[in-house]
């Protein structure tokens, strides 16, 4: 008895694969500063909750495939605060922004298709992409550009026959970078000239700092049949746990074709879906605290991070990561050894090692991503540790 090519071939998550790891170091009693992952620390919306214990039907049952009307309804709403219209029919709601892009990509294309996405890129697409058997092809972005896009012929040079969309995601997962609405409105004359779709991972839409603001590809005129957003309220309202996102497109066959998809795994959550309704209908002035407080974060880890002249990094624009390269030779081999190794005063930090983002094998072995959840106090002391874990380890040459 074997098992599947698809099985073998699914990658481990980089971002959790040192996990095992990090239990042993917690048993020797040192304390993990957890840069690795974008687990969010600020409080999810008090309504959320109170939505939920104000349920008092006595079934909880199955709900609408596509999910909740109220909820959908919400959702638009929220959208016509952005002036982007959207009505209901153009939402449906995913189990997590996740389901999400596994619905895209089951969707749009068939076994040995192609998805051209800009690496670094969210680990999981490539989990993704196996499932659906698809072939993701890379546009390597760098740290010293501050991973925003080459030029658009770099795109057009990788579109074969077999291409069937560009994806990108912004704020980036794992880089911070918010794309400039030029590259965007680029990425959309390619994807006209050539009948593709244009797929956008728009989950942390509201965290953009320095006054940059979020152009999502839902403003592009004439090219409501092409696009395809992923969304989430994982980020948006600290509600990871929930498993509450959408996808949102006006091409009607798409969305038909999705609500099958939706059928075949009968709902998403009906209480998470009722306490996103709740949060849906905050005004827009509750993100600027949020903001504020990951602007002040990622303030905090650049200056330390960059006091170090060896270090790579551009100040990101978005989203709650960094991405950076490190004067070392290996990240992945570095992030396990300042777990097992490295500690000042019983603390020690861990990361999430670059390789994992890329597909083009050999990319990213200097990079780490380090996603700023913590607040300030600690994220100073975890990013001093990071920073004499550096000398420490290069001191030693491993
Ligand atoms: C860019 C990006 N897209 C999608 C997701 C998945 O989000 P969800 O928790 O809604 O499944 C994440 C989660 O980290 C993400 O970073």
């Amino acid at each position: 008895m074997d098992i599947s090519k698809r099985a073998k071939q699914i990658q481990e998550s980089p971002i959790r694969k040192l996990a095992a790891v990090a239990i042993e170091t917690k048993k020797k009693g040192i304390h993990i500063y957890y840069l690795n992952i974008g687990q969010p620390d600020i409080h999810t919306p008090e309504i959320f909750y109170k939505k939920i214990k104000d349920f008092s039907e006595n079934v909880l049952s199955y709900g609408p495939s596509d999910g909740l009307d109220e909820l959908r309804q919400a959702i638009a709403d929220y959208f016509s605060k952005y002036n982007i219209t959207l009505n209901k029919n153009d939402i449906i709601i995913t189990t997590g922004g996740s389901e999400a892009v596994s619905f895209a990509f089951t969707v749009i294309a068939d076994p040995g298709d192609e998805i051209i996405i800009p690496e670094p890129f969210y680990t999981n697409y490539n989990g993704y992409s196996s499932i659906s058997n698809l072939k993701i092809v890379p546009i390597t972005t760098d740290p010293e550009t501050g991973y925003h896009l080459p030029d658009i012929s770099e795109f057009e040079k990788k579109i074969t026959k077999k291409t069937k969309a560009i994806m990108i995601c912004s704020p980036n997962n794992p880089t911070g970078t918010v794309l400039y609405e030029k590259e965007i409105r680029e990425l959309g004359e390619l994807v006209k000239k050539y009948n593709l779709f244009l797929i956008a991972d728009e989950v942390y839409k509201e965290f953009t700092y320095d006054g940059e603001k979020h152009f999502s590809i839902l403003q592009l005129k004439g090219l409501e049949d092409q696009t395809i957003v992923v969304d989430s309220i994982s980020k948006r309202y600290s509600a990871c746990g929930a498993r509450i996102g959408a996808i949102i497109s006006k091409n009607r066959v798409v969305m038909k074709s999705i609500l099958k998809f939706a059928q075949a795994r009968l709902c998403p959550p009906t209480l998470e879906q009722i306490g996103a309704i709740g949060a849906y209908k905050l005004p827009l002035s509750y993100f600027k605290t949020i903001t504020a407080e990951y602007q002040k974060r990622r303030d905090i880890l650049v200056e330390i991070l960059t006091s170090n002249k060896e270090i790579i990094l551009k100040k990101p624009k978005g989203a709650f990561y960094i991405m950076t390269k490190l004067p070392i030779d290996n990240s992945d081999k570095f992030a396990k050894w300042m777990l097992e190794n490295f500690e000042i005063d019983n603390e020690t930090v861990m990361v999430a090692p670059g390789a994992g983002f890329y597909s083009t094998p050999g990319k990213g072995t200097q990079e780490i991503r380090i996603a700023y959840v913590l607040e300030s106090n600690k994220l100073k002391k975890a990013g001093n540790i990071l920073l004499k874990a550096i000398e420490k380890y290069n001191s030693l040459n491993l």
